[in-house]
């Protein structure tokens, strides 16, 4: 087994983990990223980042009050605000490393529009290659870190009630990198589901590394499916997603026949909030039994130059923008609730943080507002990374511990995303959530060794505690949608808490 020292270990390498790790660094600490994975969720984000600019008809206040709306009760108000107030400081802070926006005019930033926003706040780069420009800056900015390609954490490992480093597994074996501090920053569970705007790491790692530390998740039944991901036949795993800033710029949602599919749902119609928009486009689907619906973006001004990312991937799927409507449905996007936190990142357990999608700071409550996570990423990140170094100059070098390979149950993947899609997407049903958790409880203990065994690991862990939660949370409240309980139940108004539930492997 090797072994290595470190102050700080940064699990994930979107924005997240590289705010963190370079918060940290700048602290003095000597820092460790691991990275499991070629691309993270960052680069493929594309709206933009909400962000209240000064000198503008637009405030904080009513930053918050359109997160707070979206989070459909859930919000924690405190965090929202703190978060949100920091947003311009850490966008700027991104533009000294290098991060380029889109302008409107020289030196005025260009701002767009999405779902529940209630202003146009959304900066963005290169048209809809927000996420790619962020990930270009902070990789720049990280080169002389010390970052550990194909390098994946297995466990968080703790030692008298504190952390003491993380084990992991690289082409070298297993090994430990003691540290007493430890961020995880490991992204979103899109991969809970047959398909997804995800990229294929965004397994729920951290929320399992979290779970198996002894750490509860909250909030975690709130899954968002963004209304519109490019829908072609049979394709499953990682699929393109149709920005929703394509509609705040005038694309519109309709069905087969050119009907509207959100005309007489929400007051703010095709840009109501996600969960309203998604359940539209269901219930449509269901009412006419086509496989997709369209969003019709022939009238956007300069669709190929503005929207490059959708254009190519369109065009890349035989589809012209310019010239058709897009077909699509909604995909899983967002994991709103995640590793309970506070907005510095801080986890119940001495010496462990979560960052950015992994974490639920309470900012998105049961449901997160569009361009809402690039902003948190980046503001709780480097909070993260500010407190991880804090903590471990106090806490000295981490004691030397020697764990052995973890054995956890794991399901087929393919079953469990069968599971998951068929009975826990968009709208969810208690017969349906009980039969999943019921062949959740017969996943088989497994060694594990390669990097599907540790992923297929975390998606049993969490696809058990997502059932859970949402089994039990008996309404209908921002992205859960219950077809047995259509009501929201005032009564329900509190965030969910739920540990490693259904994770006893058959046979142990
Ligand atoms: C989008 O561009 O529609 C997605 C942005 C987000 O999920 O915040």
């Amino acid at each position: 087994m090797w072994r290595q020292r470190a102050d700080v270990v940064v699990v994930g390498t979107g924005v997240a983990g590289l705010a963190a790790a370079l918060a940290a660094h700048r602290q003095g600490r000597t820092v460790v990223l691991l990275s499991k994975a070629e691309q993270t969720a960052t680069f493929y984000a594309q709206g933009g980042i909400a962000v209240v600019l000064p000198d503008t008809d637009d405030s904080v206040d009513a930053h918050v009050a359109d997160t707070i709306v979206a989070g459909a009760g859930l919000c924690d108000p405190v965090a929202v605000r703190s978060i949100v107030a920091d947003g311009y400081h850490a966008v700027r802070e991104l533009v000294g490393a290098g991060a380029v926006f889109d302008e409107s005019t020289p030196g005025r930033w260009a701002l767009t529009r999405e779902g529940g926003h209630s202003r146009r706040r959304i900066v963005h780069a290169g048209g809809d290659a927000t996420g790619a420009e962020v990930q270009r800056a902070l990789n720049h900015a990280a080169t002389s870190l010390d970052v550990r390609r194909d390098h994946l954490a297995l466990e968080v490992l703790v030692d008298d009630g504190a952390v003491a480093g993380v084990l992991v597994r690289s082409a070298d074996g297993l090994g430990v990198i003691h540290a007493p501090a430890v961020i995880l920053a490991t992204g979103g569970l899109g991969h809970l589901y047959q398909a997804t705007t995800n990229p294929d790491g965004s397994t729920g790692d951290g929320v399992a590394l979290a779970l198996w530390a002894g750490l509860p998740a909250a909030d975690i039944e709130f899954i968002q499916f963004h209304p519109t991901m490019l829908y072609t036949a049979d394709a499953g795993g990682r699929r393109p997603l149709i920005t929703e800033a394509l509609r705040g710029e005038g694309a519109t949602l309709i069905d087969r026949h050119g009907v509207s599919v959100t005309a007489g749902v929400h007051p703010m119609g095709d840009l109501a909030p996600r969960d309203v928009v998604a359940a539209a486009i269901e219930a449509r689907l269901t009412a006419t039994g086509d496989d997709c619906v369209y969003l019709d973006a022939r009238t956007v001004p300069h669709l190929a130059a503005r929207f490059p990312t959708v254009t190519a991937a369109c065009l890349a799927a035989g589809i012209d923008p310019a010239h058709q409507p897009i077909p699509v449905i909604p995909g899983a996007h967002y994991s709103c609730g995640g590793v309970v936190t506070d907005v510095d990142g801080r986890t119940a357990l001495p010496g462990l943080f979560a960052a950015g999608e992994v974490a639920r700071t309470g900012m998105h409550g049961a449901n997160r507002l569009a361009s809402n996570s690039l902003l948190e990423g980046l503001v709780v990140g480097g909070r993260a990374g500010r407190a991880a170094a804090g903590h471990a100059a106090v806490a000295g070098p981490a004691r030397v511990v020697t764990p052995d390979a973890p054995v956890r149950p794991v399901l087929p993947r393919a079953e469990l995303q069968a599971m998951m899609t068929r009975h826990a997407s968009v709208v969810r049903s208690g017969a349906g959530l009980r039969d999943a958790i019921d062949r959740f409880a017969e996943a088989r203990p497994r060694t594990l060794v390669t990097r599907r065994d540790v992923e297929d690991a975390a998606l049993t862990a969490v696809a058990a505690t997502v059932a859970e939660a949402a089994l039990a949370r008996t309404e209908t409240r921002g992205c859960h949608h219950r077809a047995d309980f259509p009501d929201t139940d005032p009564a329900q108004a509190f965030s969910s808490r739920r540990g490693a539930l259904g994770l006893t492997p058959a046979g142990c």
